[in-house]
């Protein structure tokens, strides 16, 4: 595990930390030189000996990739499926199960929109139920809640991690050892947790999990990778299925893979997975227990310091947090805090009631502004942004 990092060093080496003040790491993370110089590197390969051409040549990075999700996930390249982002991902496991009338889908209060409107279209063709495990008072699933829902009406648990309006981590290592318990299939939406801290399959207990490339990995956009443990790969039939999923044995034939591959397709862009890849190693050399150590810390402080600016109602839940910040700053709507910042050069974004509608409703909040961090931010930085808001009242 790494030792302090020198955190200029580490900014030297994003090109973006000498042009923004970068808050936006939920969204999408500034990337490394390196990953940014490994993509284009493989786009001017393509250019000068076509796309097939070039994806030979780099066959074996492409396939080591597959380890190195494995190693951040702690788990075997064969339970890796690449996709194009956490929402493919998510939909190709969600949609690969089978319910029937009468059965139960488990979830909590903070689930992101799109995985709750798959939900709600899966209940409106099947007549599964959803049921909403209630909160504790700090916000996670409450434990006991979930536990007594737990019966075998219920065929999948799903969470989201870290949700994608607040600094709330979520317990998910205790809601796997429910699962196991009850032999219930575990998703696991660790789009905004992976690349901050440290995860484990096996210590999630979850038997799927979705994560994006472009967020807290630094990655390029358009990547991401669904886990499937390895029993819970043979009872998934994945929803979509090519020639890469499965193979034509006769004319009338098809026989699917046996490994998470099953979720993926023939035709993808090389040169963003290489560039994952670099990110990748990136985040594992630097050690995700440093990672997660030095975003908490800064999280904790950002918070501190928005407390004392007048105004500012910091509004992340959860007796563990991570690297977002969420706040309100009274009078303002999220979109002028947004755009005033982005005019000093800050970058923030708003979050929408609809994209965690049920949390939101429940709170009484329309709008938030969302302020994350990630471990080449500094204290310099997270000063500049309390002084840029409170000029916003001079
Ligand atoms: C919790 C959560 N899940 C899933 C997603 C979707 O990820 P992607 O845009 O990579 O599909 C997001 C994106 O913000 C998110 O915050």
């Amino acid at each position: 595990m790494a030792e302090d990092w020198d955190i200029t060093r580490l900014r030297e080496e994003t090109a973006g930390c000498a042009q923004t003040t970068f808050f936006n790491n939920a969204g999408a993370s500034l990337q490394p030189r390196s990953v940014v110089a490994r993509v284009i590197e493989h786009l001017r390969l393509e250019e000068r000996v076509g796309g097939y051409e070039a994806a030979d040549l780099v066959a074996p990075e492409l396939d080591a990739l597959y380890g190195s999700v494995a190693r951040l996930l702690h788990c075997a390249p064969e339970e890796i499926a690449l996709q194009e982002n956490a929402t493919r991902a998510w939909e190709m496991a969600f949609y690969s199960l089978r319910f029937f009338p009468g059965d139960r889908i488990v979830t909590a209060a903070n689930e992101y929109a799109s995985n709750y409107i798959a939900f709600l279209q899966v209940a409106q063709r099947t007549g599964v139920e959803i049921c909403v495990a209630e909160s504790n008072q700090a916000g996670e699933v409450d434990l006991e809640a979930l536990e007594g829902l737990l019966d075998d009406r219920v065929k999948l648990i799903a969470l989201t991690h870290v949700p994608t309006n607040g600094g709330l981590v979520q317990p998910a290592a205790q809601v796997g050892m429910l699962a196991r318990r009850a032999g219930i299939p575990f998703l696991l939406d660790a789009c905004q947790s992976t690349g901050q801290m440290h995860l484990d399959v096996n210590a999630l207990g979850c038997d799927m999990l979705c994560a994006t490339g472009r967020k807290y990995l630094r990655g390029p956009r358009g990547t991401g990778f669904l886990y499937v443990r390895r029993a819970m790969l043979r009872q998934m039939e994945p929803p979509l299925l090519d020639l890469r999923a499965a193979t034509w044995v006769s004319a009338g034939k098809f026989e699917v893979r046996d490994d998470a591959k099953k979720f993926e397709t023939w035709e993808a862009a090389a040169a963003p997975r290489l560039g994952l890849g670099v990110a990748i190693e990136y985040a594992l050399a630097l050690g995700l227990e440093w990672i997660e150590r030095r975003v908490q810390s800064l999280a904790t402080l950002m918070r501190e310091r928005l407390a004392d600016v007048k105004g500012v109602v910091v509004q992340d839940l959860g007796r563990l947090r991570c690297g977002i910040v969420t706040f309100t700053y009274e009078p303002h709507p999220a979109g002028e805090v947004m755009r005033w910042l982005q005019a000093n050069g800050i970058a923030v974004r708003t979050i929408e009631r609809s994209s965690t509608r049920i949390d939101m409703e429940r709170r009484g909040l329309d709008e938030l502004v969302r302020a994350s961090v990630h471990y080449y931010n500094t204290e310099a930085e997270l000063e500049r942004l309390c002084d840029v808001l409170r000029a916003m009242n001079n």
